[in-house]
């Protein structure tokens, strides 16, 4: 039986949590001790800097360094830690692989394949590129429940398709994408496939082998670990055709002023002193996660989501937006309240939820609200935060009659 199963207080392990109701984990997570220790002894007793130092600690620091990729691309399913790059985050991932992919690869009359549901960061760096080299942006619809149409997608898809970018789950609608059957459809004309797995990857099991796409990026903050690093996944043929993203220190093999060669992947893509202490985070956080396994961690979520969903669905006028089956994420509209009230009034009784658009205007045109309020479970929730959650909008009810 797991931790979650036997019903532990995880929440104890988070020093931010205590008997707060934090609902806005889809923002970023709460950060269990493990981790926080991890990163003090990272800057205190152990810190130095990593591949130049002639010395011990420098070299121990180093280790630790190399030895957390080899665990990120373990987590992840990766075929070898040479594809795992460390980025600042999702953002920069996507940033990424549509400066050094995208834009040296496609070409006027070429098009890119993004869906309503996607995060600004899934948005914006393919305009850019598309601005840049003349392609097209067309966007596959959602279904009735808010999933990524898949069979749309199938139906509007051609070979001009060189790209497409897809979120694993929603972090407005917490609805899962069918990751291999996206691939497959991307792969039947010729595209290659980015997916965005930002709130999957501390939600669901990820395996790069099973799901078939080609670039995968998530963000450590979101998985319980520090803000600052991320990780952009990638087959390796395809970062071998990559130029860098940057240059800089580190990244080279050779620099003279009349020419600079520049290591292989995925040096190549790592210029600077890296987020030395930001990659042991991330390393204890995916032992934390592991040991409890996210198989359990997403029924535990799953299971949050069902009472949260039956228990509004009794309250009156409340509009739930996304799936039933949707992974650790609950938009939600009170008719007749902004969320911003509602969110300010929950935070009076100890309720955090987020309120906005979530960097999802195009999700937002296509629910025809400006906003939505926003419950996202993590590992540490429990009933307690969800009846919290109701109790608290009853009483934004009763203050708005
Ligand atoms: C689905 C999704 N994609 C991308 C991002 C961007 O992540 P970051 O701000 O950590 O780069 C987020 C953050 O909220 C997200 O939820």
């Amino acid at each position: 039986m797991t931790d979650l199963a036997q019903g532990l207080r995880l929440r104890d392990d988070f020093p931010g949590v205590g008997d707060w109701h934090y609902l806005d984990s889809a923002a970023t997570a709460q950060k269990p001790q493990a981790v926080i220790d991890a990163i003090a002894r990272a800057y205190g007793a152990d810190y130095a800097t990593v591949h130049r130092g002639v010395y011990e600690r420098s070299a121990n620091m180093t280790l630790a360094y190399e030895a957390a990729r080899r665990k990120v691309a373990q987590f992840i399913g990766a075929a070898s830690d040479a594809e795992i790059i460390y980025v600042r985050g999702a953002t920069e991932g996507i940033n990424l692989a549509a400066h050094s992919w995208a834009s040296t690869q496609l070409k006027a009359g070429d098009r890119i394949l993004l869906s309503t549901l996607e995060h600004h960061s899934n948005i914006v760096p393919w305009q850019i590129v598309a601005e840049q080299v003349g392609a097209q942006i067309d966007v596959v619809p959602l279904t009735q429940d808010g999933c990524i149409d898949l069979d749309a997608m199938a139906a509007m898809i051609t070979s001009a398709h060189k790209m497409v970018a897809l979120a694993h789950v929603s972090n407005v609608l917490g609805s899962v994408l069918d990751c291999r059957r996206a691939a497959d459809i991307a792969h039947g004309v010729g595209a290659k496939i980015l997916i965005d797995g930002c709130q999957a990857v501390p939600r669901i099991a990820v395996d790069m082998a099973a799901l078939d796409c080609d670039f995968y990026v998530f963000s450590a903050h979101k998985l319980y670990g520090p803000t600052g690093i991320g990780v952009l996944w990638a087959r390796q043929e395809l970062l071998e055709m990559m130029p860098p993203y940057q240059g800089g220190g580190s990244m080279i093999d050779k620099v003279t002023f009349e020419k600079t060669s520049y290591a292989p992947a995925p040096t190549r893509f790592e210029a600077g002193t890296p987020h030395i202490t930001g990659v042991v985070g991330l390393s204890a956080a995916i032992d934390y996660v592991q040991a409890i396994g996210l198989d359990a961690i997403h029924a535990h979520e799953c299971a949050l989501v069902a009472k949260a969903r039956s228990a509004l669905e009794d309250l009156n006028s409340v509009r739930l937006f996304g799936p039933d089956t949707s992974a650790g994420i609950l938009s939600f509209e009170l008719q007749g309240v902004h969320p911003h009230d509602v969110g300010t009034i929950l935070d009076e009784g100890g309720v955090a939820i987020r309120a906005g658009h979530h960097c999802a205007q195009p999700l937002m045109n296509h629910l025809g609200v400006d906003a939505t309020a926003r419950a996202s479970f993590g590992l540490y929730s429990d009933d307690s935060d969800v009846d919290a959650l109701v109790q608290g909008l009853a009483r934004v009810r009763k203050i708005f009659g």
